[in-house]
């Protein structure tokens, strides 16, 4: 049997055979079926990628119908057990989890880069005092680019590392006082002697205290929340990353990009709908009727659903285990009893079953978060910081990859033919603007 499609074109009668490869055919291949000399050829119309493989990539695959989530040949759940952030950010980049001696280099380095230019906070002082935490992000990122200018070099290897190195150590610098300057706190300098979450926990939270502990168990919470999160193959902000940096933009503001990409709410704002809605249910005995409305169309159960998984989102289930941890510590969120019965009646009702539609990984976070003490607009920086490593693999591949050129899509033109131009004094008064 051929790993083939034969493909005849009706209009002319001829037939092609194209080549079948890994499950795909390549979509220029398609550029010779014509039906004369000076036809462009046929081309894929495909809004929204919702069938079209951009790139090859080795990083991390989803097997969404068996809930699976995989880091470089890593089950997500293993590596949520046993590994830290920053191991898991050394996988993705480098593709081995490092031994003894890497992880110590790696983790030294990005511990002495967590500073920022002096500048960067007065830049910071330009933005109003109610500014969206993620808007300040988003900037910052793109600001940064202005301090290094050798990250230009996109294609040289050393200059590179340096960057990422210097954006993964950054990111919780640049993200905490983006909390601090909303809530008029005075900005907190990193402490080296902490770890990746530690440090970031002590520039959000700490106020007089000579120095500050983190708890050992929300610190831990959060390595492992910044590992379910680090990666997540073709999303919006990655594709952000891979279509903006494919132009050899510096990786800051690719990285910028990609960031403005998660602020959006469909992408990275889910864990703050859910709060909303259980918020609005506001207790147990409300859920039934709450879940009936659902049903009749009135809305949507946040947190549920996704357009890759259809089972239980393995990310999910490892952070309904850490809730119960963090609620030890910080007390039970009120809002759980309500997400639990939501559960308990969704997953076992026909309307969801039916339409595979399980807990996503924005289900429970936005509680555990809230928990800790971080508000709601906190929630997509919280996001950022650990997809900042999924980013940069995703950016370091596409220019490693000899395939990729600048990302350039093709369109159907929609508009008008060629027609004479209209002096002003020969249109109508009454267009419409
Ligand atoms: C994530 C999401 C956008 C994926 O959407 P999708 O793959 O395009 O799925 P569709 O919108 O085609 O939905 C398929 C069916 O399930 C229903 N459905 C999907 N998600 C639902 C939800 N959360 N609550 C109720 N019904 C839902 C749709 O109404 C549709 O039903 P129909 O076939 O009777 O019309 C969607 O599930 C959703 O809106 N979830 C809530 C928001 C959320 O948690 N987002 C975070 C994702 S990480």
């Amino acid at each position: 049997m051929a790993d083939t499609l034969t493909i005849t074109d009706n209009r002319t009668g001829k037939t092609y055979e194209i080549e079948i490869k890994d499950g795909t055919i390549r979509a220029d291949a398609l550029r010779k079926i014509k039906t004369s000399d000076d036809d462009f050829g046929l081309m894929t119309y495909d809004p929204a990628f919702m069938n079209t493989a951009s790139c090859r990539s080795a990083i991390t695959l989803i097997d969404g119908d068996k809930g699976i989530l995989r880091y470089r040949g890593y089950a997500i759940e293993e590596l949520a057990e046993q590994s830290s952030y920053l191991e898991v950010a050394y996988l993705l980049l480098h593709g081995e989890l490092p031994n003894e001696a890497q992880l110590r280099k790696w983790t030294h380095e990005v511990t002495h880069h967590t500073f920022v230019h002096e500048f960067l906070r007065k830049s910071m002082e330009g933005f109003r005092f109610d500014a969206h935490p993620m808007g300040k992000l988003v900037s910052m990122l793109g600001a940064l680019s202005t301090f290094y200018p050798e990250a230009k070099k996109v294609r040289d290897d050393r200059t590179r590392r340096e960057q990422i190195v210097r954006i993964i150590a950054k990111m919780p610098t640049l993200s905490a006082w983006a909390f601090r300057h909303s809530v008029g706190r005075p900005y907190v300098y990193p402490d080296n002697e902490l770890s990746y979450c530690g440090n970031f926990l002590n520039m959000i939270f700490r106020m007089a205290e000579p120095r500050f502990e983190p708890h050992p168990v929300l610190e831990r919470a959060l390595d492992i929340l910044f590992i379910l999160h680090a990666d997540h193959e073709q999303n919006c902000s990655a594709n952000a990353a891979r279509a903006v940096g494919s132009a050899e933009t510096d990786p800051y503001c690719s990285l910028a990009a990609a960031s403005a990409a998660l602020y959006g709410p469909l992408h990275g704002g889910a864990n703050e709908a859910v709060l909303h809605m259980l918020k609005q249910i506001g207790n147990v005995s409300a859920v039934p009727e709450f879940i009936t409305g659902v049903k009749n169309g009135s809305g949507r159960l946040m947190g549920f659903g996704h357009r890759v998984y259809k089972n239980y989102d393995p990310r999910a289930k490892v952070i309904k285990k850490l809730a119960h941890e963090v609620f030890e510590v910080t007390g039970k969120n009120p809002l759980l009893e309500i997400a639990l019965e939501l559960e308990k009646i969704a997953l076992n009702d026909e309307y969801f079953v039916k339409r595979k539609l399980y807990p996503n990984v924005d289900f429970y976070s936005g509680m555990i978060y809230q928990a800790m003490g971080f508000p709601v607009d906190m929630f997509p920086v919280l996001f950022a910081i650990p997809r900042a490593s999924g980013w940069l693999a995703q950016w370091q591949e596409m220019l490693q990859d000899p395939e990729q050129k600048i990302a350039r899509p093709r369109q159907i033109y929609t508009g008008a033919d060629l027609r004479p131009y209209v002096p002003m004094s020969q249109r109508a008064t009454k267009q419409a603007t």
